[in-house]
């Protein structure tokens, strides 16, 4: 563990990375309180046997959700913004944003915790979406997070004012395109100098896919509980792999830096 904090802290510290691309999933949110969607027994994913769906994921398939929005909102309640704070992990990426070494933020995350923690709009690709905002499946009226909050809390589907029709959140549902931001940015990727991957299984596509669009000259840095994607099955010779938890890895990471403490912009 802390060889590879050392190596990604002494090419920090060189002022060779100018450029970082971090990558982010479910895992930098956990310390925060959400759960993940596959970790074994903790994860959303094992965690949703009372609304009887065919399969786990079916609970963000766009095709079940026209049939049966029911638990798809369950869990949106759950999960709803407003009832949590951004964490280290959060707080560790604002500030290389702060020292102008963040060319962008990646993240498959909807609970708007990089927001929150103060990253801006423009370095920040919500790549699955967010609850921010939400429209008809129908006529895609649009609404804000607070014009379905209510209906969510108490257990109603939002409707749409125009047509009855059901109302989404932006959220990027199996079955579904990634927003167009996604897309646009991809022409980052080359220019990244320094990869970073936290709390992902990389598992879905294609936001996976954004791991292997950097330069193989650069080196990427997987900082998660579990290896995964090519970091596994297609490891480069530049690659470190970190196993273990976020937190730990951030504060150590910090302090090798020799910043001040993560939390110092909260
Ligand atoms: P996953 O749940 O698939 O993966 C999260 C990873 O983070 C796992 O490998 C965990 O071991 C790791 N992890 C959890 N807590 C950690 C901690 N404190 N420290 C270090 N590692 C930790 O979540 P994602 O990869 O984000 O789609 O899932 C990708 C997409 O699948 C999500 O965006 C979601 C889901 O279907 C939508 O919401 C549309
Ligand atoms: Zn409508």
């Amino acid at each position: 563990m802390t060889r590879a904090l050392i190596k990604v802290a002494d090419i920090i510290k060189q002022g060779l990375a100018k450029k970082i691309v971090v990558l982010a999933g479910a895992g930098i949110s956990t310390p925060s309180g959400l759960p993940d969607f596959r970790s074994p027994n903790s994860g959303l994913y094992d965690n949703l046997e009372q609304y009887n769906l065919p399969y786990a994921e079916a609970v963000f398939d766009i095709e079940y959700f026209v049939r049966n929005p029911v638990p798809f909102f369950q869990v949106a309640k759950k999960l709803y913004p407003g009832n949590y704070a951004p964490n280290s992990a959060h707080y560790f990426i604002k500030q290389l944003q702060d020292k102008n070494m963040l060319l962008r933020m990646y993240t498959q995350n909807i609970d708007g915790l990089e927001r929150l923690a103060g990253i801006k709009e423009d370095r920040l690709i919500e790549a699955h979406g967010s609850f921010s905002t939400a429209a008809c499946i129908a006529c895609d009226k649009k609404y804000t997070a607070d014009d379905i909050k209510a209906d969510i809390f108490s257990d109603r589907i939002p409707k749409c004012t125009k047509c009855q029709n059901i109302i989404k959140p932006k959220i990027v549902f199996f079955g579904e395109m990634l927003p167009k931001r996604f897309m646009m940015h991809l022409q980052d990727l080359p220019l990244a100098d320094l990869l970073i991957v936290m709390g992902t299984s990389l598992e879905v596509y294609p936001f996976s896919s954004v791991a292997d669009a950097v330069s193989t000259r650069i080196p990427r840095i997987l900082i998660s509980k579990k290896i995964a994607g090519t970091f596994k099955y297609s490891p480069r010779p530049n690659d470190l792999v970190l196993e273990g938890d976020i937190v730990e890895a951030v504060e150590h990471l910090t302090e090798l830096c020799g910043w001040k403490e993560t939390r110092l912009n909260r």
